[in-house]
């Protein structure tokens, strides 16, 4: 048995153990891949400062986001398809992440229902909707997030259209997946998977399927996105959808400062700096070198989140020294998800914890709120001249 001592171990074994189509929708950017990769590269860039004999007796990584407490600056990001990762995924990551002490939010793309989660949960999570025409739609998911006890909403507003990730098209991803001869091969080694899927009954987009009208295939995430998000989205329809949730609201998908400015404009809590992990727009910035653009526009009026690219402990501490509120991660625990459940979800967690508490600790401190962008090296060019 491997010794798990970091992210890409769940990876390794999370490749082994999900169906190709499965691992593939998680682990592709889009097109050439280039901003997918960049989000980690670009991370590694950043130095740290060892500093030492400073007292580093009786740390803490717990913080603020949203007005409460956690354990610590991470969150789980609203992930789609996480119920076919693992069998009832949505019910194990949220109850992984409860027990932690970190917020977990719900996609709507979820193979687990609102309901369902909350259900099987103790603790509030956030709910994650996206730009929808159908406003009947809008407002009763959001109507739901509210009976279900969501204590917040998190906006996705860089998905107006879908970004092409060829790997999608070319594997026929669908939720369930369609019985071809090459998904049944791949599954027959997959059988701890298998196993899970026979023993439950949530295997469609619970939040979709039976309440979205003029669906036609809700199996396919490319056919519904393109039938049913709203490519006409503009910031007076954010600012209605802001308006649709009498809680805290996030909207996730920020990478440019004048749309931060904007955010603050139509009355955002927070943000989330995010290029969607890569999976929109290639060719765009890495969302560690968009950030201090953006800090500089609004990181003083609202909650900055930050998104895409993290992989360990100290990406978490770099975004953080860089002033981003807290941090979302997307892959780092779908791996941990799809190689062991709820409890590879909290022992993702774990590995970034430790990641974060003994780097806090080697760069000489003792409270993540104590963190600055002075344990930082940052090149110069950092954030690159463009013209
Ligand atoms: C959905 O948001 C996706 O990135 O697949």
């Amino acid at each position: 048995m491997t010794v798990i001592t970091e992210i890409e171990d769940l990876r390794r074994i999370y490749k082994r153990r999900v169906p190709k189509m499965f691992y593939d929708y998680a682990e592709t950017g889009s097109w050439t891949q280039q901003t997918f990769r960049e989000n980690t590269t670009d991370f590694a860039k950043i130095r740290l400062r060892q500093r030492i004999a400073k007292d580093m007796a009786g740390r803490s990584t717990r913080c603020r986001m949203l007005g409460e407490e956690w354990a610590m600056p991470v969150a789980l990001a609203p992930v789609g398809l996480c119920g076919m990762q693992h069998a009832d995924g949505e019910i194990k990551a949220a109850r992984a992440a409860e027990k932690f002490g970190v917020p977990f939010t719900l996609s709507t793309m979820s193979i687990c229902s609102i309901e369902d989660v909350a259900e099987h949960t103790e603790k509030p999570f956030w709910f994650q909707v996206y730009t929808l025409k159908d406003d009947d739609f809008m407002r009763r998911l959001i109507a739901r997030a509210k009976d279900a006890k969501c204590s917040a909403i998190v906006i996705t507003v860089d998905l107006q259209v879908m970004g092409q990730r060829h790997k999608d098209l070319k594997n026929g991803l669908s939720a369930p997946p369609k019985p071809t001869p090459a998904a049944i091969l791949d599954v027959m080694t997959k059988w701890r998977w298998a196993l899970g899927m026979a023993q439950t009954k949530r295997r469609f987009f619970g939040n979709i399927v039976g309440h979205a009208k003029g669906v036609s295939n809700a199996a396919s995430l490319s056919s519904w996105t393109a039938e049913a998000f709203d490519q006409s989205l503009d910031w007076e329809r954010i600012k209605e959808l802001r308006d649709m949730w009498d809680g805290p609201v996030i909207l996730k998908g920020i990478l440019d400062a004048e749309d931060a400015k904007q955010a603050l404009n139509v009355g955002a809590d927070a943000i989330v700096v995010s290029n969607h992990g890569g999976r929109q727009l290639d060719g765009a910035l890495s969302s560690i070198r968009a950030l201090p653009s953006i800090m500089d526009a609004v990181g003083d009026k609202m909650e900055v989140h930050f998104d895409s690219g993290i992989r360990s402990g100290q990406d978490v501490l770099k975004a953080r020294a860089l002033g981003a509120t807290g941090t979302m991660i997307g892959r780092a625990f779908v791996y941990g998800l799809g190689a062991m459940g709820e409890e590879g979800v909290t022992k993702a967690l774990e590995v970034i914890h430790k990641e974060l508490d003994t780097s806090m600790a080697l760069c000489g401190k003792r409270d993540i709120n104590d963190v600055d962008r002075d344990i930082l090296l940052v090149p110069e060019d950092f954030e690159g001249r463009w013209a």
